[in-house]
């Protein structure tokens, strides 16, 4: 039996947002992972805690009238409560805001100072004198310096795209105070990155295993365009912990969040009597792994191994990075309602290892995104779930119960052999350790049809009903069941809930890969069968997608989607026209970027419009009912772009947009599917 000591991690998530579908993706790709060593005998260890510090966090806790320990405290248990939802199970769930996080923190610190390797010098950054505040660039807004669109952030344009340094942007604001920010120049603290030393150790550490062959890829480019120093310290305010030595500077989030790896580990080594040494010296036999997303691959096959080496611990076994999650093929979307959270989802559907089955069914090692397609996961679930696995014991459990007490008889050997070469042969298990889990499932639901084919040619039923060969239908029933027993061990990893109904049903010891193969034995008394699984019903993700999607005009909701429309209330329709006719009219995708109540007009808006000309244009729009200009801002509609200007009494309306209206209240302004872009038009 082997026994490897084994620690691993997935990505602390931000403690001021909710665990959503996306975040799953990851902490069930792991857990199965966590799961599958622990079966095979392993010493696994997996740890996690919520990470806590940074602006945002500080300003949420701010608006919200709480302390951020107050703040981090409650979403804590918010996402604490998920992932036991979702079977997720964590050895050590903490946070980052502990003394043993800053002890690491500072330890790590302090030796990368010793090295010579950390480095101070000014940056002038924007600076709030309202709030008196250093800006992270997500906190500036202003005008687009190249599209001169209103309301941008620091860093990008979401109207054309472009990228720029804060100091760029147009008649800056914060977007803290709204005051117009100051340019100060403060002491930052750097790891020096670019240190000779890093590069070098860097070079020969990011190869497979490593990391994966296509992350290497990534790496090495960035690599070979060079590393710089990346800046670890921020000025107070800050929520986070103040550098040793530096009064006012507090370490960077990304600098500590890692180390809240280290932390949480510590934590579980003093629960548990473990050597946290034995884990993190250079030298450590023992293997570490990190899951991650694709996106933060920068934090944790560069800057992280980095650190870690210079400061005298050992480096990760492997960086183990996954794609993004797309929902029916699309990035989640509010406005399609497919941005759900983990609590959303148990709210509608009460049983998660639907969702832990179908996410196995779809993931492999690779970096590549895993869509959910909402009618594929249906579909899935029932089909191999349901109709292959969980049928073999609905089937069979209820004649051993009614006819022979409950009693297993022998077990037809011959006709297990395919199982037992299953066994012996050990794929199933490699594909698990690889991370190849869809390949798993794709050899556990062969064997499943196999089985179903023994049980179809053998039918137990009819036995049952003619009577008169009961040692026959008791080792149908029986066989069937050894067999229902090897699924589930294989099944185990992904769906530990329904395992454990499993083992309490067939009466026998926690499943486990470290025994020999062996038929349940004759004379075995099982215990009564209760329905394990339910189908999944199609209707509960409906409702479940509808109630997530936003409205978008919150003042007067749209009628259900049921309702039906009767065909009398539609306006007469207007005559025909040409192709030609049509084409005259230039749609255009617009982005709102602006919109503001005008003084003296009750039913319009002024709306800014971007369709990616030089200068965005004013249109007076007539949609003040339903509309509140705040919420508009930001949106893309739809707008004629070349209907003839008209001089209204506020001023000059440069087009129209469209919006919908009927015999009944309400006004509804158009919507193009996300991906398209302003200034797109539409034929
Ligand atoms: O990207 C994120 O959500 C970060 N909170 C992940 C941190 S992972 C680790 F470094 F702590
Ligand atoms: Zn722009």
């Amino acid at each position: 039996m082997s026994n490897r000591k084994i620690l691993v991690t997935s990505a602390l998530p931000y403690a001021n947002g909710s665990i959503h579908l996306g975040h799953l993706v990851e902490y069930i790709q792991t857990d199965i992972w966590v799961r599958f060593q622990k079966m095979q005998g392993n010493q696994c260890h997996y740890v996690c805690a919520d990470d806590t510090h940074g602006t945002p966090i500080m300003l949420r806790a701010q608006k919200e009238g709480i302390t951020p320990e107050q703040l981090v405290d409650r979403v804590w248990h918010e996402h604490k409560a998920d992932f036991d939802a979702f079977h997720v199970a964590f050895d050590n769930y903490y946070s980052t805001n502990t003394p043993e996080t800053r002890y690491f923190a500072d330890d790590i610190y302090l030796k990368l100072q010793q090295q010579g390797l950390i480095s101070v010098r000014p940056v002038e950054q924007f600076y709030d004198p309202v709030k008196e505040m250093f800006l992270p660039d997500r906190f500036i807004k202003g005008e687009c310096p190249k599209c001169h669109a209103k309301d941008q952030y620091g860093d990008n344009c979401e109207v054309c795209g472009a990228t720029y340094a804060p100091v760029e942007l147009i008649n800056p604001y914060s977007a803290v105070s709204g005051a117009e920010p100051v340019r100060k120049s403060s002491d930052h603290y750097f790891f020096s990155l670019s240190d000779a030393r890093c590069l070098d150790f860097l070079k020969s550490w990011i190869t497979p295993p490593h990391v994966q062959n296509e992350a290497a890829n990534k790496l090495n480019e960035w690599l070979e365009s060079g590393l710089s120093d990346w800046d670890i310290s921020r000025d107070a305010p800050y929520f986070g912990f103040e550098i040793p030595n530096a009064p006012g500077k507090f370490y960077y989030v990304w600098l500590d969040a890692p180390i809240g790896y280290m932390g949480s580990f510590k934590k579980l080594c003093d629960d548990r009597g473990l050597d946290f040494n034995e884990y993190w010296k250079p030298d450590s036999t023992t293997e570490l792994y990190h899951f991650i997303g694709k996106d933060i691959l920068y934090f944790h096959a560069l800057f992280w191994p980095a650190e870690l080496q210079h400061a005298g611990y050992r480096t990760p076994t492997s960086v183990y990075a996954h794609g993004f999650l797309t929902v029916n093929g699309e990035k989640m979307s509010k406005s399609r309602g497919t941005f759900i959270t983990a609590k959303s989802y148990t709210d509608h559907i009460p049983n998660t290892e639907y969702l832990r089955y179908y996410y196995a069914a779809k993931l492999n090692a690779s970096m590549e995104d895993l869509d959910l397609s909402l009618d594929d996961f249906v579909a899935k679930v029932n089909s191999d779930l349901i109709g292959k696995y969980i049928n073999i014991a609905s089937r069979c459990a209820g004649f051993l119960s009614k006819n022979f007490n409950g009693k297993l008889g022998q077990t037809d050997l011959a006709n297990t052999l395919e199982f037992q070469n299953a066994y012996s042969d050990g794929e199933i298990a490699r594909c698990y350790e690889a991370r190849e889990y869809s390949r798993a499932l794709r050899e556990i639901m062969r064997l499943a049809d196999v089985a179903n084919q023994y049980i179809a040619e053998r039918k137990p039923w009819e036995l049952a009903k003619t009577g008169g060969r009961d040692d026959e239908l008791q080792v149908i029933c029986s066989t069937a069941l050894t067999l229902f027993r090897d699924l589930t061990l294989y099944l185990k990893p992904v769906l530990p809930e329904l395992a454990s109904r499993v083992e309490a049903f067939l009466n026998i010891a926690p499943l486990a890969w470290h025994s020999e193969w062996q038929a349940l034995p004759a004379g075995h008394s099982i215990n009564a069968y209760q329905h394990l699984m339910t189908r999944l019903d199609p209707k509960l993700i409906a409702q479940m997608v509808a109630d997530n999607q936003e409205s978008l005009t919150p003042e007067t909701p749209a009628p259900a989607q049921t309702t039906p429309v009767p065909q009398a209330v539609i306006a007469p329709l207007s005559e025909t026209i040409s192709l030609e006719d049509f084409s005259k009219v230039d749609l255009r995708v617009a982005r709102i970027v602006n919109a503001e109540a005008v003084e003296g007009a009750q039913k319009l808006l002024k709306l800014t419009l971007d369709i990616g000309e030089a200068q965005p244009r004013t249109v007076f729009a007539g949609i003040k009912s339903a509309y509140d200009p705040e919420k508009l801002r930001g949106r893309l509609t739809v707008m004629v772009a070349n209907l003839a200007p008209r001089k209204m009494k506020f001023g000059l309306s440069e087009g129209m947009v469209l919006a919908a209206s009927g015999d009944t209240p309400g006004l509804y302004i158009l919507s193009p599917d996300d991906g398209a872009q302003p200034g797109m038009r539409i034929k």
